[in-house]
């Protein structure tokens, strides 16, 4: 047991809070969060709002800069964003030495931390041009390095960037055009994807972020920051639950279609199994986006005419799930990456790259993040431990053992 009054007289008073449930790292006038009601907003402007009538880049804006640009601001932030698309051809060279079957996110994280080599200019925040410099490299080179993996994994080429497209046009073209057929951007799909980016571009202090701003908090370079965000969100408990949900999906698809078996093996601890999709740190009630992306999904099917048998299963599972105690009392309800895999899927988006989606689409948030952390001059994070090993023992040589 633990000695309570000894490890006082040896450390101090340390608050245990595994998980950081209950713990606030920092004060933050990014993004308003809350779980119990199910609100979201950007720098004051709700979820709902910005989903419906902006673009991701305008998002983008907000976030990093604090306000809605002007017409003019808007202009000029686009044009500089779409005269860094290009990716050095050094670059590639690093890209493929990885094997065709590189998982997109290790292939992400890689060439965001190699850009730090790249582009080595200081990082020290009183030289705001250079940090706005990286800001937008970074915006402008993560869709073009993502399509790199997509096209890599269909053994094509890779497409150049287009910059008369805007934003996501431009994405969607270097993932689906080909030198034999040229991809025309459905205004649909283009449409779905700016909501869905919109709906992931900052979630407060979630893993990924708390993670830019903790490796930031070493004045490390804001690639490597970014990088290590992109490695936590891989993480299947975190934004790899997307690809989790659509592989769950299938495979309930794949077993007969029967949901409750799914549902039973989740409520029992022993199977090890969760419900991906399901559940939140935060939202106890219902996740705002989830909600949104489950109305883009049908819409997006539905105009694209696309019957998809694995929505069925989502929307089966998810009525089965509500009206299942264990659920229910555990306040376990469908979240973000719930939906969002199906509208992925519609777009024509591989099941490996949807992760790659969340963190084109978290991007502009982890941005703000590092950079309210650093303009806020904030300390080096490093938080304690209560020491559980072994008492004070004394060496015994290797021969005595
Ligand atoms: N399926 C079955 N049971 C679950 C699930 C689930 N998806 N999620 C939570 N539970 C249960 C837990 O077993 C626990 O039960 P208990 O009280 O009987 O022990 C209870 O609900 C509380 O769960 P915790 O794990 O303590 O909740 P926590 O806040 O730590 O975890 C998390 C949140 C990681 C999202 C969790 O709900 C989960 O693993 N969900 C599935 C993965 C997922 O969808 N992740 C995406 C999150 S959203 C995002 O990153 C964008």
């Amino acid at each position: 047991a633990i000695d309570i009054a000894k490890l006082r007289d040896q450390t101090g008073y340390i608050t245990i809070d595994a998980g950081y449930k209950n713990t606030g790292a920092t004060k933050s006038a990014i993004t308003f969060l809350d779980g119990e009601e199910g609100i979201l907003n950007y720098r004051g402007y709700s979820i709902e709002d910005l989903a419906e009538k902006s673009s991701f880049l305008e998002v983008a804006y907000l976030l990093i800069y604090g306000e809605l640009p002007t017409e003019k601001q808007f202009a000029d932030f686009e044009h500089a964003i779409r005269t860094h698309t290009l990716v050095n051809e050094d670059m590639r060279k690093i890209f493929e030495g990885f094997p065709v079957n590189a998982h997109p996110m290790g292939v992400l994280s890689s060439l965001v931390s190699a850009m730090s080599a790249f582009y080595p200019e200081t990082f020290d925040t009183n030289t705001e041009e250079i940090t706005e410099l990286h800001i937008i490299r970074l915006l402008s080179k993560l869709p073009t390095i993502a399509t790199w993996s997509y096209k890599k994994s269909q053994g094509h080429p890779v497409n150049y960037p287009q910059n008369d497209l805007d934003y996501c046009s431009n994405f969607l073209n270097m993932m689906f055009s080909l030198p034999v057929a040229k991809y025309n951007v459905d205004p649909v799909v283009s449409a779905a994807l700016n909501k869905l980016l919109i709906l992931h571009a900052d979630h407060e202090q979630n893993c990924s972020t708390s993670t830019v701003r903790l490796v930031g908090s070493s004045h490390a370079n804001i690639y490597s920051s970014i990088s290590s965000g992109i490695s936590a969100l891989w993480g299947p408990l975190h934004g790899g639950a997307n690809q989790e949900v659509i592989e769950m999906l299938e495979a309930i698809k794949n077993d007969g279609g029967d949901v409750q078996k799914y549902i039973d093996m989740a409520k029992d601890k022993s199977s090890g199994f969760r419900l991906f999709g399901f559940g939140h740190r935060v939202y106890k009630n219902f996740d705002p986006r989830a909600r949104i992306i489950k109305k883009a999904a049908d819409d997006v099917l539905n105009k694209l005419g696309i019957n998809d048998p694995v929505l069925e299963i989502a929307q089966k599972l998810e009525k089965a799930a509500l009206e299942d105690e264990y659920f229910v009392s555990r306040k376990l309800y469908p979240n973000v990456d719930f939906y969002s895999g199906i509208i992925y899927r519609a777009l024509g988006i591989p099941t490996n790259m949807f992760t790659v989606m969340f963190a084109i689409g978290r991007l502009p948030g982890w941005i703000a993040q590092w950079k309210e952390m650093r303009l806020n001059k904030e300390p080096i994070g490093r938080p304690r431990q209560i020491y559980t090993g072994a008492p004070k023992r004394d060496f015994v040589p290797m021969s005595e053992r």
